[in-house]
């Protein structure tokens, strides 16, 4: 199971996979960000309404990078491509033309250090939502 950060219930094998991606000084509130981790993935990171999500940055209708889209204040990422809309803390698809989920990755903070860890389970076709609030 995927957690907020800090919660006992990330195992003791996830620990290691988690790496710093960013400060808080580069994700404003209402903005997003792409970063790559050394696994190759590339991610966007979401800070809105107080909390940070991290999700894959490639669409899962024709892959165009979602750092590049809108972040909506209905909680919604939109592809700037085609114009699917994900939620920010699940992946799940929320407007077509995308019809699969982006996946969603365990984040965590450390001072003003942001940490991304492996990618969340997904359980009956969702992702389960990973946030921490930024204090
Ligand atoms: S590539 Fe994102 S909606 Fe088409």
């Amino acid at each position: 199971m995927c957690a907020a950060s800090g919660l006992p219930y990330i195992r003791a094998d996830q620990e290691s996979a988690f790496e710093a991606v960013a400060s808080l000084q580069e994700l404003a509130e209402g903005a997003v960000l792409q970063r790559v981790r050394s696994t190759g993935d590339a991610i966007c990171l979401v800070r809105q309404n107080g909390e940070i999500s991290a999700l894959s940055d490639i669409c899962t209708h024709q892959h165009f990078s979602m750092s590049q889209g809108d972040l909506l204040e209905n909680g919604t990422l939109q592809c700037a491509w085609h114009g699917a809309r994900y939620d920010c803390r699940t992946g799940e698809v929320k407007q077509d033309p995308a019809t699969s989920p982006l996946p969603v990755f365990m984040v965590r903070l450390e001072g003003d250090t942001i940490l991304v860890g492996p990618r969340c389970e997904r359980i009956d076709g969702k992702y389960v939502a990973s946030t921490v609030r930024v204090k």
